[in-house]
């Protein structure tokens, strides 16, 4: 495996993404990891991030340069070089003002980390310090116009640095460097796969778990599923999952979850109808936030009590992913301002004295798919597009009533027919409809009518931190609002929302 050490640079999840394409393992861990734990791990190599801090500042993460005892190969990027020169007896040179952008690099010796490189190449420049004098045993490797020691190596050691960055895709070759550094410098083999990070998860589920039973609340997205496919597979009857139908899912929801998970895989699943109690909160309730902190409040209520009934439930299973745990330790933290509550983010288990069990919080969310995949998952929930925890509430815009969830749901079934047949389904991040609360005129037959707006909503996007509105086929709309207008009663007007995030968000709620 390989550790990357992380000094709070934006690109930090890129690096962890470009090893494990290279299908070798790899975990990111702060600047305060101890040396025993370094050890511990084995890793095969060291790769240092960069960071926002400058090394000669007071608070600037440091690790410990024990590291360096340990006869292993390191790559320091940016501000992982800087550290290197520091900790090893050389130079760093603070700078007025940032270098950022494309640079030519002008590579000096294509050995390393750079053999096979082409002797003049783009790189991605982000920093404002440099590297003045280089420690003891190592030479420089590369140059651009603007910063002398580009890149610096001390051979003997397998210690490597980059002023720039090479994981980000305007370092056209920083992939080849990557893989040098892998393959050849650490010698790492091509061994991370789904089959072989499941097996071991298993058996580390087993060891912390023992014949104590775990609770998993099941959702019906892919990542709770998988999270509760690795569970059954390590401790089998002892995973009690707990579904709560809130009475805000769409149509047939909790049916296509027990076929394709209780009944096809014999998971033990509880279900819990709550959908009236969820209403009769929501009643009159139509600010946005307010929907969303009443449905976090009743459903960690209803959740809480059905854990209790479960005897020797010791455990609470978690499907959190990597970028969530990588954001959360983050040197520098990760964004803390609140645009929407989402309630089921944390929250959970504080309150409910279990312990923890979070088998994906080192994978990515398509590797999360693939291990879905390699576990048997059924294809519709391994590609179901994410639905958000508060449901069809957020997507009723003023007051929830069953009439209206009604209204919707029929809406949504003839939405996602029409994508699904179209192909799009899967191209798509999301795509689903929002009831207004608005009416307006319309004629059918001879008649008059005064009804219900429905708004589709499509977005493109790879982190839901960013989405385009999609470019969906001008018929394909037309098939989709006509079928809307046809056959849902009640609605007789439909609108494409053709807004970007940001400054939109993708749920209008
Ligand atoms: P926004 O609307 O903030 O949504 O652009 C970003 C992504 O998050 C989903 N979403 C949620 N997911 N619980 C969730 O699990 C929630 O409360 C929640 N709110 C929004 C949304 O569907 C989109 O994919």
């Amino acid at each position: 495996m390989i550790l990357i050490i992380d000094f709070g640079s934006q690109f930090n999840q890129l690096i962890a993404r470009r090893v494990r394409e290279c299908r070798v393992y790899c975990q990111v861990e702060p600047p305060d990891i101890t040396i025993d734990r370094i050890r511990a791990l084995n890793p095969e190599g060291i790769i240092l991030s960069g960071g926002p801090g400058s090394i000669y500042e007071e608070n600037s993460p440091k690790a410990d340069a024990a590291m360096f005892g340990l006869g292993i190969p390191v790559l320091g990027i940016c501000y992982g070089m800087q550290y290197m020169v520091d900790a090893l007896g050389g130079r760093v040179k603070s700078a007025s003002k940032r270098e950022y952008g494309f640079a030519a690099l002008n590579i000096k010796k294509d050995l390393g980390i750079f053999k096979g490189v082409v002797k003049q190449t783009a790189c991605w420049m982000s920093h404002g310090d440099s590297v003045e004098k280089l420690p003891g045993g190592f030479v420089i490797t590369a140059w651009t116009k603007n910063t002398r020691i580009a890149a610096m190596a001390n051979f003997r050691k397998r210690w490597y640095g980059l002023q720039f960055h090479p994981e980000v895709q305007h370092t056209p070759k920083g992939k080849r460097m990557i893989q040098n550094f892998l393959f050849d410098v650490c010698d790492c083999s091509r061994s991370w796969t789904m089959k072989s990070f499941a097996m071991d998860a298993v058996s580390e589920i087993r060891e912390t778990v023992k014949d104590k039973r775990v609770v998993l609340g099941l959702s019906g997205g892919v990542d709770s599923s998988v999270t509760a496919l690795l569970l059954h597979k390590a401790i089998s009857e002892n995973l009690v999952c707990i579904f709560v139908d809130n009475g805000l899912l769409r149509k047939d929801e909790r049916d296509r979850l027990k076929q394709t998970l209780s009944e096809k895989l014999d998971i033990n699943i509880r279900f819990v109808n709550a959908g009236g109690k969820f209403l009769k909160a929501l009643a009159d309730v139509t600010d946005p936030e307010k929907k969303r902190k009443i449905i976090g409040k009743v459903f960690m209520d209803v959740f809480e009590a059905e854990a209790k009934k479960i005897e020797g439930a010791e455990f609470l299973a978690q499907g959190t992913l990597y970028p969530d745990v990588i954001e959360s330790q983050s040197a520098f933290g990760g964004p803390t301002s609140v645009i929407k509550s989402h309630h089921n983010v944390g929250g959970l288990p504080k309150k409910m004295k279990l312990k923890l069990v979070e088998p994906l919080k080192y994978l990515f969310k398509d590797e999360v798919r693939n291990l879905g995949k390699t576990l048997g998952l059924h294809e519709d929930l391994i590609w179901r597009q994410p639905f958000p925890g508060p449901g069809l509430a957020v997507r009723i815009i003023g007051d929830i009533t069953r009439r209206r969830l009604r209204i919707l749901r029929e809406v949504d079934v003839i939405l996602l027919q029409e994508i699904k047949q179209s192909g799009y389904y899967r191209k798509l991040w999301q795509s689903f409809a929002v009831l207004l609360p608005l009416k307006s005129v319309g004629i059918m037959g001879d008649k008059r009518t005064y009804e219900n707006i429905a708004a589709i909503r499509a977005v493109t996007s790879s982190d839901a931190m960013t989405a385009d509105w999609a470019k969906l086929p001008h018929d394909l709309l037309g098939r989709i609002s006509n079928r809307i207008i046809n056959e849902v009663k009640g609605v007789n007007r439909v609108v494409y929302d053709i807004s970007s995030k940001p400054p939109s968000t993708i749920e209008w709620e």
